[in-house]
């Protein structure tokens, strides 16, 4: 078993360079077997778990996959061979379901194990279902438990959304990206890894139109070709940058990312007295004072990301006044407050919304990493907070971070992974 340990109180300062985007990489690397040829894709952060898996998945389904350097893969989809994709390769991360879209598109035929990922609350599939059907596909679930799709011929459709949800819209572009005709995906998701997944497959040949607004336009090719693509820099692990520079009254330059996705993000953390100024392919944070209050509700894209709200609170938590943090999105995503109130935080949750009184200092303590994101917030509350946190679960925060202790240690946060003994359990007893 692994842990943080952190020694706050030092102000971030420096430089940090910021990944490819996971949630493009993980709709993206998919994608790939749709052309039965070569791609390569370049600024991929391989060393995060999800990513690991997404590759495993694919070598088992008989893709060939060859890391050309540390964020640079080539996969050749020549010799895929199965549908069926089964649960140990599934149960650890949501994404895994874009395997569906993408079997369907290349074989009429996909086998594929309900996906695991972080517990945010009820992670429906309806949507999905809907779009596969839509283009032709008889859709069976089993037991709940494994999702059996196959279709003679796909066929494009108009598909409305009933919600704006970044997964149907993925699957269902890698659905009907060779169906015959054109889909219309209506109250599509807006996100900035929607548009870089068209643009992968547009420049694998596909007909892709208006990926970034609420329609989507995707006429249906035959023959999708290889190609060489570059991932998006990731707009969650910017952000959680920027918001740690401000929570530890530091100063960084947060580099290869691109502003414009973090408008929403930089709109808070000037909100909240933080000085942002944007570069080309950078921005930097800075903030000498404490914190300011401030009211955040989170939206699809452009509005605030959901996947920012947990390490935004942090900041908020040492604000002065009190904030209201609405979740729109999940409705079980505040279970790190716990947390964050053991280390002097004051919180109070009622449903979706959270009311933060700002207090004037967080006192390090033995924490856990909830989910992805709320491991972030705990690192975050860490590097801010006076003494020593010890947090646990960090397996989640592996699965979206790259080098996340090197990045912050760079930036002089005292942070360190060490390995410990598991606890004694019944388990082990006799
Ligand atoms: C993706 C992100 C996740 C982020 C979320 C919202 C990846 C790998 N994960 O998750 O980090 O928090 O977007 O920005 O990219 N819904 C339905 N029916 C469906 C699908 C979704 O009701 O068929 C609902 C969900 O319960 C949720 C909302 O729609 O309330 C948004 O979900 P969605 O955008 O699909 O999230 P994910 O793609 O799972």
């Amino acid at each position: 078993m692994e842990k943080f340990v952190i020694n706050g109180g030092n102000p971030l300062r420096g430089e940090v360079t910021i990944s490819g985007a996971k949630n493009a990489a993980l709709a993206i690397i998919p994608a790939a077997i749709l052309s039965q040829d070569v791609c390569r894709i370049e600024n991929v952060p391989t060393s995060i778990s999800d990513v690991s898996f997404m590759i495993k998945t694919l070598k088992h389904i008989g893709a060939g996959v060859k890391l050309i350097d540390r964020t640079t893969i080539e996969i050749d989809s020549r010799f895929v061979n199965s549908y069926v994709i089964a649960h140990d390769m599934t149960k650890y991360l949501r994404a895994s379901y874009y395997f569906i879209g993408a079997l369907l598109g290349r074989f009429h035929r996909a086998r594929v194990a309900m996906p695991g990922g972080c517990y945010l609350g009820p992670r429906p599939i309806d949507q999905h279902i809907k779009g596969f059907e839509a283009l032709g596909a008889k859709v069976t679930v089993e037991d709940n438990a494994i999702v059996e799709t196959t279709a003679d011929e796909l066929v494009g459709s108009p598909i409305y959304l009933d919600v704006v949800s970044v997964g149907a819209t993925v699957n269902i572009m890698l659905a009907s990206v060779k169906a015959q005709g054109l889909t219309i995906i209506e109250n599509a998701a807006k996100e900035p890894h929607i548009v870089d997944l068209a643009n992968f497959l547009n420049s694998m040949g596909a007909d892709i139109r208006g990926a970034g607004t609420d329609v989507i336009k995707i006429r249906g090719t035959d023959h999708l070709h290889g190609c060489t693509y570059s991932i998006i820099p990731d707009q969650i692990e910017a952000g959680t940058f920027m918001v740690a520079a401000a929570a530890t009254k530091g100063n960084v330059l947060i580099k290869n990312v691109i502003p414009k996705h973090l408008e929403s993000i930089s709109s808070k953390l000037v909100e909240c007295g933080a000085v942002v100024e944007e570069y080309d392919e950078a921005v930097r944070v800075s903030m000498d004072t404490r914190p300011g209050k401030c009211n955040i509700k989170t939206m699809p894209h452009p509005g605030f990301p959901t996947d920012m709200q947990p390490q935004m609170a942090v900041l908020l938590a040492l604000a002065d006044g009190t904030s209201i943090v609405s979740e729109s999105i999940w409705s079980n995503r505040f279970r790190y407050t716990e947390q964050l109130m053991r280390m002097g935080a004051s919180i109070t949750v009622d449903g979706q919304i959270a009311v933060i009184h700002g207090v004037d200092g967080l006192r390090g303590a033995p924490v856990r990493a909830d989910d992805l994101r709320a491991g972030a917030a705990m690192i975050i509350a860490g590097l801010a907070a006076s003494g020593r946190t010890e947090i646990e679960d960090i397996l989640y925060i592996d699965r979206g971070y790259e080098n996340v202790v090197e990045k912050f240690g760079n930036l002089g946060g005292d942070i360190r992974r060490v390995y410990c003994v598991e606890p004694f359990s019944n388990a082990d007893a006799g």
